[in-house]
């Protein structure tokens, strides 16, 4: 499986292809609150409680069901 390299906050992170945002940020020690996701769930992205904000992006993205991009700088 495929490895995504991306800067969080300043923080770089190595995760595997697929992982959310929401998932990579917690990989460096960064909680994002979430009210629909669940890990053992489907995630539906409704509520948007955890919309973050991504360099070269003109409008916030769910992170729980926005998946990690080489490069993306997500802040
Ligand atoms: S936690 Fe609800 S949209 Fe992400």
């Amino acid at each position: 499986m495929d490895r995504i390299r991306l800067t969080i906050d300043g923080k770089e992170v190595e995760v595997l292809s697929g992982t959310t945002v929401l998932n990579a940020a917690e990989q460096v020690g960064i909680h994002i609150p979430r009210f629909c996701y669940d890990k053992v769930l489907s995630s539906c992205g409704a509520c948007r409680i955890c919309v973050v904000e991504i360099e070269g992006m003109r409008n916030l993205v769910a992170s729980c069901v926005t998946p990690a991009a080489p490069g993306m700088r997500p802040s």
